[in-house]
């Protein structure tokens, strides 16, 4: 037993551990290391004291016995990792600006899918990449965001951030595309409903084998999901992107995720940045 079963107010055995990463990987496709046995217990033991369950057991239990429970929701948001800030990686939107002023000019209406989209800033980040490029505050584009975490679409689909996090954006940006707020809601600033106009959320888990969207998309934003999967799941994904994207469209990917075990379908075009091989 290590010190840190001792100080467990549940009791969190290695056969517990398995069974949540075996649920986790067969519902989101998270490969969870076994480092991460502290994180899950802290994660899934708010849900244990949520539902009035105390062991481990008897929570999995009756996640097992009940497929179809709301608690899967529940189980499956507490195991996400959803880190994200407004223009992350911020070379890829002024890729994106430059991949606009070619594939923008005729005029087609601009489509962009950002999966795994987590709280919104990333979607946010993008709606202001495209008013900005087209100097509109409606511009001929629209944003599909996802994300198989609900309780973060809630939040995205809200658009209240604290100030932290968006003042490190330019003042400029901050007073064009945002607005502040007063009273009770002092520190928080909310994005401007121009910028909502252009995303729809919807829950997609990239899991799934079959997705009910429709491309094609003029850029696919993938970015710090692929890290957590296998590499098996990577390229089931990835091989269900190609037929979405235009055929001059671009994938861009987190600063750590690379294709090179997908070379036969995509070549590198900039920094994590791919395209359709031929
Ligand atoms: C670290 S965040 C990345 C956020 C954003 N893309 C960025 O780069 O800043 C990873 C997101 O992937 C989502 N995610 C994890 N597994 C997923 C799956 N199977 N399908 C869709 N989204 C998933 C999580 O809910 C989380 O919001």
């Amino acid at each position: 037993m290590s010190s840190d079963d001792l100080h467990r107010e549940f009791q969190f055995t290695d056969q517990d551990f398995e069974l949540v990463r075996k649920a986790i990987y067969q519902r989101a496709g998270i490969s969870l290391a076994d480092s991460k046995k502290q994180m899950v217990y802290s994660r899934l033991a708010r849900r244990l004291r949520m539902n009035q369950i105390s062991t481990f057991r008897s929570y999995l239990d009756m996640l097992q016995s009940q497929p179809n429970s709301p608690e899967w929701e529940e189980f499956t948001n507490a195991l996400t990792t959803n880190l994200t800030s407004f223009f992350r990686e911020s070379h890829h939107f002024d890729i994106l600006k430059q991949h606009l002023a070619q594939v923008g000019r005729d005029g087609h209406q601009i489509n962009i899918w950002c999966n795994a989209a987590s709280t919104g800033e990333e979607p946010y980040s993008l709606a202001i990449t495209l008013m900005e490029h087209f100097q509109s505050a409606s511009p001929n584009a629209a944003i599909l965001a996802s994300d198989l975490d609900t309780n973060v679409l809630s939040k995205a689909r809200e658009g209240v951030y604290s100030m932290d996090k968006v003042e490190k954006m330019s003042p400029d940006r901050i007073r064009r595309y945002f607005l502040k707020g007063a009273g009770a809601q002092e520190g928080f600033a909310r994005v401007r409903p121009e910028l909502q106009k252009l995303i729809t959320y919807r829950q997609i888990n990239l899991l799934d084998n079959s997705w009910p969207i429709r491309g094609p998309f003029d850029a696919i934003f993938c970015r710090n999901v692929m890290i957590y999967f296998d590499k098996p799941t990577q390229r089931k994904m990835l091989e269900k992107f190609a037929p979405l994207l235009r055929k001059d469209g671009l994938l861009f990917v987190g600063h750590s995720e690379h294709l090179s075990h997908v070379a036969d379908i995509y070549t590198p075009c900039g920094k994590t940045v791919y395209r359709l091989k031929g």
